[in-house]
């Protein structure tokens, strides 16, 4: 007999041992929420942007009317590379007027290894409005 009531006051005491280490537990697992403070301390990334766009081409009315009569819009933007490099691009090769005037009459594809399909050369475009495009295009490089 006892044996039996060790046995007994055994059990009673690991009872009692467990439902003590719960209460611990739950009071612990009540602290944690704390930690998600550092959230707030997140950087923003919005720098990277702003530079890209720094300086935005804006094609005067005349000259676009130009590029648009001689199909110049269909390849070429003045900010964005479309078949053709940007305007803006073009402008920091330093050509003369005169010189940019020959390469939409004789396009150099050589000078833009970057784009796979070639400019075709536009000998009907005028002198006169070629002339035009071509000042504007050195002007875009201040
Ligand atoms: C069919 C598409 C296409 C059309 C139309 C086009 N271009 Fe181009 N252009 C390109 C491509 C592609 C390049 C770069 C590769 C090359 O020179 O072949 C280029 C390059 C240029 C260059 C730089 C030349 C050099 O060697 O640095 C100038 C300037 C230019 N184009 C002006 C014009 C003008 C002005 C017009 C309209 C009169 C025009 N382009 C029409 C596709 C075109």
């Amino acid at each position: 007999m006892k044996k039996i009531s060790i046995v007994i006051a055994f059990s009673a005491l690991f009872v009692a041992a467990c439902s003590s280490g719960n209460d611990n537990n739950s009071t612990e697992s009540n602290s944690s929420t704390n930690s998600n403070s550092t959230e707030n301390q997140t950087p923003s990334a919005t720098t990277p942007e702003s530079n890209a766009n720094a300086e935005m081409v804006q094609v005067p009315a005349e000259i676009n009317e130009l590029l648009n009569k001689n199909t110049c819009l269909s390849c070429h933007d003045a900010n964005d590379k479309v078949v053709g490099p940007p305007y803006k691009e073009i402008a920091k090769r330093n050509y003369t007027p005169k010189q940019i005037v020959e390469l939409i009459y004789k396009p150099k594809p050589s000078n833009w290894p970057d784009y796979p399909s070639p400019m075709i050369g536009l000998p009907n475009v005028p002198k006169e409005e070629a002339m035009k495009i071509a000042e504007w295009i050195v002007s875009l490089n201040k």
